[in-house]
């Protein structure tokens, strides 16, 4: 399958499949560049030797995690670039999940005022997600995605046998995007989650057009691409609040801040259940509302948040924080559903 993202400037084409790292040259002219590719030590090294096969390139292993999409390993990569003397007619190729995509995207984006670069993804969440919409980043001084761009890839290969390796913790939390991207957009996603393992492919090449719609209206988020963030006001908040013990992961976070948001709990009960994501700590609500504040860096009162209440339909409304307090409040008898 071939989905092309159309922007002004910078159109480029996702491909899918399976067993097709061997094919990246027909999507990419490497002749007479030099190529980079950076990926982490969780990867297993079968997917870089498949490559070695067709293109020649260097590559750099990093240490996995959160940890790493930070300005020491910004500056290890580009300190890289510098010594192998690449151009700016060079390509650097991230092959890994988020953290690899938004860390060596921000580098092409900055060496030389711009490079190629050639998104690889390896986990659920990078290959709905992360790798798609152009933004890429670092986080600073503890606070997350606070440095980047909007830079789009030249080309995103997509090889849903790369999966096989994942953890299964991380596949279903990379899954609840999809589960995102069917709540505001296309319902008919919902369906395929009746059977996982036989959908898999169709259920992030619809989740991927529906990242495209909004990515193509509103490439900078100043308007639509907001309701890509369903369910991330309070997933952020859980997330930061659940920091410490290490309880949730990105997507678990979201999908238990969408819950509180969907009229329909019991169905988004299911679909939760189904992924296997469980909280089996309480929450205080006053304290998630805190971090909220703080994420937001917000002064006034209101926050826009993003609502469903018929599936495939956002829409914004301003909320105070008084409201995002009772919807804290009310939800909570369903999250503790999700206690194992
Ligand atoms: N730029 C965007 O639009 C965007 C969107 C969503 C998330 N993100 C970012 O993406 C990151 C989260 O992405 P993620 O969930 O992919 O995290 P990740 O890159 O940390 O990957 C999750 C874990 O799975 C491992 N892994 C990945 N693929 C594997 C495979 N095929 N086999 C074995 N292990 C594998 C990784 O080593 C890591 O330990 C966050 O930093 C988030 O901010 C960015
Ligand atoms: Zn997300």
């Amino acid at each position: 399958m071939d989905i092309e993202i159309n922007l002004k400037e910078h159109a480029y084409h996702i491909i899918t499949g399976r067993n097709i790292l061997q094919d990246i040259n027909s999507y990419y002219d490497f002749s007479s560049k030099k190529v980079l590719v950076v990926s982490d030590d969780n990867i297993p090294f079968r997917y870089l030797e498949a490559l070695k096969k067709v293109i020649s390139f260097t590559y750099l292993i990093l240490p996995h995690g959160e940890k790493t999409k930070d300005i020491t390993h910004f500056l290890e990569i580009q300190n890289q670039l510098l010594e192998q003397e690449f151009s700016r007619k060079d390509v650097i190729i991230a092959l890994g999940g988020g953290v690899i995509s938004d860390l060596v995207g921000f580098v092409a984006s900055t060496y030389k005022r711009g490079i190629d670069f050639i998104n690889i993804p390896t986990s659920t969440l990078a290959m709905i997600d992360a790798s798609i919409g152009g933004k890429t980043a670092i986080d600073f001084q503890g606070v997350k995605n606070i440095i980047g761009t909007f830079y789009q890839p030249k080309l995103v290969l997509i090889d849903f046998d790369l999966l096989s390796s994942l953890p299964i913790r991380q596949f279903n939390n990379g899954l609840v995007e999809a589960l995102k991207a069917s709540y505001i957009y296309d319902p008919t996603i919902l369906d395929l989650f009746e059977n996982i393992p036989q959908n898999l492919e169709e259920i992030i090449i619809r989740s991927i057009k529906v990242k495209k719609y909004f990515v193509e209206n509103d490439e900078k988020e100043t308007s639509i691409r907001k309701i890509l963030n369903f369910g991330h006001t309070f997933g952020h908040g859980f997330e930061s609040y659940f920091a410490l013990s290490n309880t949730l992961y990105h997507g678990e976070a979201v999908g238990i801040g969408m819950l509180l948001l969907v009229k329909d709990k019991e169905k988004m009960l299911t679909y939760l259940q189904k992924l296997d994501i469980s909280l089996n700590e309480d929450y205080d609500e006053n304290q998630i509302i805190e971090f909220i504040k703080n994420d937001k860096k917000k002064t006034n009162n209101t926050i826009s948040l993003i609502l469903v209440d018929h599936i495939g339909e956002a829409y914004i409304k301003e909320t105070t924080f008084d409201e995002l307090k009772n919807i804290l409040q009310g939800g909570k008898e369903y999250v503790r559903r999700l206690r194992k």
